[in-house]
């Protein structure tokens, strides 16, 4: 094992590298504090390592993202979100017994419980649906105790499709609720793309038939957003599994996580940027000026990334899917040449390029998202619906691990020193 040499003050340690099977190189500084008495720092953890996962691959300077080894535009053009799912989480593109079992029980899994259809009159109808997702997810173990807490080998899957089908229902509930339109019921016969539609847009006595082509952009839509190593969500996912809560409980955390507009809430906060341009409010080279002026506070929401400094790859499909999808619906969306313009701006401007700042994955998909009906408040779900897999699999992996250790980061303090308590009447 090769090893790496920290001098200080006169001592000097061997820590040991760790290298992945792409090469990756970390150093393992996990006998540190015990060794050196010393912890390292790193906000926003842009330098540390959480963990050591087999799910997803990136190379953000070749902008390479791979799923279990499989590329992400081999997945996108060839499968579909359900066998994603499960090659995320399982870590194998499933054979027609895996697939056909675990399409059963989506569909077994996909009605919401009577009881808990009630709880969505208990929100307010403008009540964001993060939240309402959020807290969904938690309620949802409440109906399932037995899988409380207790998955393992046995019952994993059923919890996993438990999950991954009701979240795709609460989601169409929540949107229901909040037109004032009832809730449908999911078709056992409809794929799972599909029954998404159906549970969306269908009323009781007008029945809707998805459109194959808007399926098919949904899919990739989900298979794009299906995992993505250790984002701030996914991360917050295996901090809360690491304590032996439990899987629903973990991913309601996850949905939390992801509601932040520097996060899945981007993708929204893409869209209403794009309209404010659009209303002239300011022409897009006024809007870059302000982007880049520090003081505005602005952002080119959609652009920049933690890890990506060349391209987000899912940004380049998205793009192609967006075009696709328009052209089939014959819909002439001018955000879509908004975003164009913003990129090609931004591609040629020295403040976007000398920061890496290029369009990642939120920057193009809520035009699918309009394009296909979805309204803008449901954005962010749709991101947490395509995310679940990655949440399920991430949680999967701490608790597969042959043992459960809580994450426990440590601080350096720049509080007050000692000092004593001052008596109410001493102090000024
Ligand atoms: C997702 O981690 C993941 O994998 C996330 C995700 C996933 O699949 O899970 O890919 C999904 O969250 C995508 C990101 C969606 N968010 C946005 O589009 C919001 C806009 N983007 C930024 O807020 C920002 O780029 C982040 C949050 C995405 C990344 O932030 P970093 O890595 O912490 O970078 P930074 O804030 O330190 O910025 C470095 C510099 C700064 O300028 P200086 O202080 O050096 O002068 O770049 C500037 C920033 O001001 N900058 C931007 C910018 N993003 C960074 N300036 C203008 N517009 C932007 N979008």
């Amino acid at each position: 094992m090769s090893t790496a040499r920290l001098e200080y003050n006169g001592q000097s340690w061997e820590l040991p590298v760790v290298e992945g099977t792409e090469k990756e190189l970390g150093i393992d500084i996990s006998e540190l504090r015990a060794k050196t008495g010393m912890i390292t720092l790193d906000e926003g953890y842009g330098n540390t390592g959480s963990c050591q996962s087999a799910i997803t691959y990136i190379d953000g300077d070749k902008g390479v993202l791979r799923y279990r080894g499989y590329p992400i535009e081999q997945l996108a053009e060839q499968s579909s979100f359900v066998e994603t799912a499960w090659l995320v989480i399982y870590g194998k593109l499933p054979n027609e017994a895996e697939r056909a079992r675990f399409s059963a029980l989506l569909t077994k899994h996909a009605m919401i419980h009577e009881s808990m259809r009630n709880h969505f009159q208990g929100f307010p109808n403008n009540a964001p649906p993060m939240a309402i997702l959020s807290a969904m997810i938690n309620a949802l173990g409440c109906f399932s105790p037995e899988v409380l807490g207790n998955e393992d080998e046995s019952n994993f899957e059923e919890s996993a499709a438990r999950l991954l089908s009701q979240v795709r229902s609460i989601a169409a509930a929540t949107y229901k609720m909040h037109i004032g339109q009832p809730m449908m019921y999911p078709r056992p016969d409809f794929k799972y793309a599909e029954n998404f539609m159906h549970m969306m847009f269908s009323v009781p006595n007008g029945r809707i038939t998805p459109d194959p082509d808007v399926a098919r952009a949904l899919n990739q839509f989900l298979i794009l957003h299906a995992d993505h190593e250790q984002n701030c969500s996914t991360s917050t996912v295996r901090m809360v599994a690491s304590s032996g809560a439990n899987m629903f409980a973990s991913c309601a955390a996850g949905v939390s996580a992801l509601w932040g507009p520097l996060h899945g809430g981007a993708n929204m906060a893409v869209i209403q940027m794009l309209e404010e341009i659009r209303k002239g409010d300011l022409s897009p080279a006024a809007y870059m000026e302000k982007v880049k002026d520090k003081n505005s506070g602005l952002k080119l929401m959609g652009f920049g990334h933690r890890v990506y400094r060349n391209f987000d790859p899912r940004s380049r499909i998205l793009q192609k899917a967006a075009d696709i999808i328009l052209a089939k619906l014959k819909i002439d969306d001018p955000l879509l040449d908004i975003a164009r313009h913003l990129e090609e701006v931004a591609l040629k401007d020295s403040y976007f390029i000398d920061r890496k700042l290029y369009p990642n994955v939120d920057f193009y998909s809520g035009i699918i998202l309009r394009a296909i009906g979805i309204p803008l408040d449901m954005f962010t779900v749709m991101f947490a619906i395509g995310r679940m897999p990655g949440w399920i699999a991430n949680y999967k992996e701490i608790h597969d691990a042959p043992r459960l250790k809580i994450n426990r980061p440590r601080q350096i303090y720049t509080g007050a020193t000692k000092r004593d308590y001052v008596p109410r009447e001493e102090r000024g």
